[in-house]
């Protein structure tokens, strides 16, 4: 597993006021979309180009442009939908399928009660959002799916990692029995979970603050 932190000024400080426990939701909204945008530059740094000739106004140019399937981008319910649009604006032709998974709270075992993705993905990229890596299980259980399908590599956005999330994924996901190359591109890895499974010291939890609490 290759694990990027996008560590850029930028970054930094839009992450520090969206951890900030008095950043009110329209502000967290409009924050963690400008992260993603960030985060998705890093983190379509693989996605394969190919060349084309194209005409300026005053000259003949060599050029490239994306090559391959488009890309699906897979956010994961209910946070992941926060990402969307900032992942989508760097990639609009990208296509768009969905994880709905629930963790429980005592187990912190997560099970999908949601996927529409396309059976086949054989030869795509994916493109997977979730704001948080916590435990770690409820993107084990989202990258099989994807792997299972045929992807060609799954990136993983993640606003921010904890350390035992990381090393679950990359435990899970060896890479030499897994065929696909997983990535995970975050804006920090953090200190640690508490005992509730949320990232220290972290942001809280990103769906309800994204949407308001449930
Ligand atoms: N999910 C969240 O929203 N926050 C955490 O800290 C961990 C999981």
């Amino acid at each position: 597993m290759y694990t990027l932190v996008a560590d850029h000024p930028l970054i930094a400080h839009k992450l520090t006021t969206l951890r900030d426990v008095r950043t009110p939701t329209p502000e967290f909204r409009r924050l963690a979309d400008e992260l993603v945008t960030l985060l998705a530059y890093e983190a379509t740094r693989h996605l394969p180009v190919e060349p084309v000739v194209i005409e300026t106004p005053v000259a003949t140019a060599e050029g490239v442009k994306l090559a391959g399937p488009p890309a699906m981008i897979v956010p994961v319910l209910r946070a992941g939908i926060g990402m969307l649009d900032g992942m989508t604006r760097l990639l609009p032709a990208a296509a768009v399928g969905f994880m709905g998974l629930a963790r429980d709270e005592d187990t912190l075992v997560a099970t999908a009660y949601a996927v529409r993705l396309p059976a086949d993905l054989i030869g795509r990229e994916a493109i997977v959002l979730d704001p948080m890596l916590a435990t770690g299980g409820t993107l084990e259980v989202v990258i099989r799916t994807l792997i299972d399908r045929g992807a060609a590599g799954v990136t993983a956005i993640c606003l921010l990692a904890a350390p035992e999330g990381l090393a679950r994924i990359a435990a899970t996901f060896p890479e030499e029995e897994v065929r696909v190359p997983i990535r995970v591109v975050t804006a920090a890895i953090d200190a640690r979970l508490n005992e509730r499974g949320y990232i220290v010291p972290g942001l809280g939890d990103a769906g309800d603050r994204l949407f308001g609490a449930v």
